[in-house]
């Protein structure tokens, strides 16, 4: 497979293919935002009408159980999961389960930062950690959907529900595309620019009732900054489950996430949204399997991701990975699926719900072309 072969008639329609920020959904334009609350206060019965909808939509979408709470935070999912741990971690023994990058930024942030001396479990890129090894009367925390291993949890069977520590799931790459069993998360974060195709800037901290005993019963011992501040006077600060933010938000950004929301509303909310991922997923893998230079970073199936799917190139290192995304990039065929700077060397190929079927379909010729085209140089 080392001849040149014809560059492809046909290019995907929407070459994005971003883990993150993700392609928009289909359809959209910013023509079609609303913006009546553009250019007032957020405060304004405009904004907070808003941003209690996208707050509503959100619950909708997710099926959300009203025992957890959903409210909108600064700083993207980083800063929403960096507001969980300050604002709860301290009061008993902390369990970190990371195999990829952002597992591990939260394992270096609970060790360096908070100095709490964490028991790590780990697993290398491919492969989820034993959890049968995860002690529940810690605190625990790991990541839904390893976005830059394309290796998930399959499902939260592995929580026990009489578990005494509290469950932090960073769920940025999960939400919208797997069954939650919300009983079993205590604390989940995410962000708009996943699978629903929104805008960064702001994170969504969902808490479950036992996250919420904790934030009014325990004080850590470390200061907080006051955008991390989730009580008052020893009581949770219920309005930023309401649309009354910490501090002022990007009302474009809750616009383009409302769009998204109601888009996939559409569709059928969480099932339309999941057999979005699941055909495109499905589509990628049959691409895979008809190929033997490439296959999957996560060995076993059940762990495989549905939205983050990264794949392994024969004899290919970082520079081979950046030639060839660079080259199907020029041709405007696909953008940015390289894998993750930490990451093995490979491809990194976004199968979220705002991604076609049609566009995988028609990337397996380009992915032959680039990989006949770097191997030919
Ligand atoms: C699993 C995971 N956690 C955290 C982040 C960081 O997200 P954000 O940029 O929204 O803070 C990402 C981004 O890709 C991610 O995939």
């Amino acid at each position: 497979m080392t001849d040149l072969i014809a560059v492809p008639a046909r290019k995907p329609a929407r070459p994005q293919f971003s883990s993150g920020p993700c392609a928009k959904p289909p359809g959209y334009s910013p023509e079609k935002l609303a913006t009546e609350s553009l250019g007032r206060s957020h405060r304004a019965k405009i904004g907070k009408t808003r941003l209690a909808y996208a707050i509503d939509l959100m619950r909708e979408v997710l099926q959300l159980p009203d025992t957890h709470r959903i409210g909108i935070v600064p700083g993207s999912d980083t800063g929403a999961f960096e507001m969980a741990m300050w604002t709860m971690l301290g009061a008993r023994g902390v369990t970190t389960v990371a195999w990829e990058s952002f597992g591990e930024g939260w394992v270096t942030d609970a060790a360096k930062q908070l100095k709490l001396d964490p028991t790590v479990i780990r697993a290398d890129y491919g492969q989820l950690p034993d959890l049968t090894q995860i002690d529940f009367g810690t605190d625990v925390l790991f990541t839904w959907n390893g976005t830059t291993s394309g290796v998930r949890v399959p499902n939260a069977d592995f929580i026990p529900a009489d578990r005494e520590g509290l469950t932090f799931a960073d769920a940025t790459s999960a939400v919208f595309a797997y069954d939650i069993d919300w009983s079993k998360i205590d604390v989940a974060t995410f962000s708009w620019q996943k699978v629903l195709g929104g805008e960064g800037g702001h994170g969504v901290l969902i808490l479950g009732p036992r996250a919420v005993e904790r934030l009014e019963t325990y004080t850590p011992a470390w200061p907080l900054p006051k955008v991390f501040r989730l009580v008052s006077k020893g009581k949770l600060a219920e309005g930023v489950f309401k649309g009354e933010t910490i501090n002022t938000p990007s009302m474009l950004a809750v616009e383009d996430a409302i769009f998204a929301l109601e888009w996939a509303k559409g569709l059928g909310g969480l099932e339309g949204l999941q057999a979005r991922s699941d055909a495109n997923a499905a589509a990628l893998s049959k691409i895979v399997a008809e190929r033997d230079w490439l296959g999957h970073l996560a060995i076993d199936e059940a762990t495989r991701s549905k939205t983050s799917v990264c794949l392994t190139v024969e004899g290919a290192d970082a520079d081979f990975i950046k030639k060839f995304a660079a080259l199907l990039e020029k041709q405007d065929a696909a953008y940015d699926v390289a894998g993750y700077r930490d990451a093995p060397a490979g491809l990194r190929i976004w199968c979220g719900a705002t991604v076609d079927t049609q566009d995988i379909e028609d990337l397996g010729p380009w992915l032959d072309w680039a990989y006949a085209t770097v191997k030919a140089a």
